[in-house]
């Protein structure tokens, strides 16, 4: 007997990175917004390293123009290995190679940079007829928290989609995509999505977060559903589509996610992870104490 397309393992995480990061122009004007620091790590391998702790080596790239440091700082540098041997720095030279061998990095380009489901529907080719993980860029979820791991669970047990709640402000609504639910606790069931609703036409305060773990059946939505909000190809307008077909269900998550979306926020996830860290944590969190007191 064939396991059906919707409970075959997943192996794939595709990351969209075609956005232009124009909240953080003119930093990125010229390199992209994934490979921002985030203490001493670009941003996109924190993600790339929970895709790999949660099983999932084979990583699908879904890139555009100016995005070369990104398919650099994922291949080898030999001519830096050289040096920092030749110095017998063996730290950051396994912190080099780290980079390297953390997982298969395929690329592929979007070309014009027409939405999320746009950057999904990019991936069809690469990730076939197998549910598939998508995470997103902006989103940081805390490596002591299991979020990925649990929506996994949730997706060989229940087949369909799955995608990441959390409950956020009422006023914060507008910014994310919102989900109408059955059930309470962590696992949902969800019967409607809206992309940024403004707050009174919200079905709730649960917003979509950027993980998501899909079924293939996506892909064939993604092609014939019309532009959506801000004249861009939605993967929530698909994914309300796929509710009348399949099971969808939502991970509700409570624990640790930091957002590098923005600049005040990306400041916070900075300090909050340099905080918890063995070497800069005690010293940075003193120097704050110190310098806010200093602060009228
Ligand atoms: C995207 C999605 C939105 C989701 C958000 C999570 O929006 O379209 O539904 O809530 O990611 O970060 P973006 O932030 O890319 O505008």
């Amino acid at each position: 007997m064939t396991t059906p397309p919707d409970r075959a393992r997943v192996t794939k995480a595709v990351i969209p990175a075609a956005g232009l990061g124009t909240r953080f122009l003119p930093a990125t004007k010229a390199s992209p917004k994934e490979m921002l620091p985030v203490v001493d790590k670009p941003a996109i391998q924190y993600v790339v390293e929970e895709a790999v702790r949660a099983g999932l080596s084979d990583v699908l790239m879904v890139t555009g123009r100016n995005k070369r440091p990104l398919e650099d700082h994922f291949d080898r540098n030999v001519e830096l290995e050289t040096a920092l041997e030749a110095k017998g720095d063996t730290a950051r030279l396994a912190a080099v190679q780290h980079a390297t061998d953390l997982a298969t990095v395929h690329y592929v380009r979007q070309g014009d940079a027409l939405g999320l489901g746009h950057a999904v529907l990019a991936a069809a080719q690469h990730v076939g007829d197998e549910p598939f993980a998508v995470l997103l860029g902006d989103d940081l979820i805390d490596d002591r928290d299991h979020l990925l791991e649990q929506m996994l669970d949730v997706q060989a047990r229940e087949g369909g989609s799955v995608i990441a709640l959390m409950e956020v402000p009422p006023e914060s609504v507008s910014l994310y995509g919102c989900a109408a639910v059955e059930g309470s606790g962590d696992v949902v069931r969800i019967t409607g999505l809206v992309e940024k609703p403004p707050v009174d036409q919200a079905p709730s305060n649960l917003a979509i977060i950027g993980r998501y773990v899909l079924s293939p059946a996506v892909f064939d939505v993604l092609r014939t559903i019309p532009r959506g909000r801000g004249g861009e190809y939605q993967l929530t307008d698909a994914l309300q589509e796929l509710i009348a077909t399949e099971p969808v269900h939502g991970v509700v998550f409570r624990g640790r996610r930091y957002d590098t979306g923005d600049r005040l926020d990306y400041l916070k996830a900075v300090v909050q992870l340099a905080a918890d860290r063995e070497d800069l944590g005690p010293p940075l969190t003193a120097w704050l104490r110190e310098w806010l007191g200093t602060r009228p």
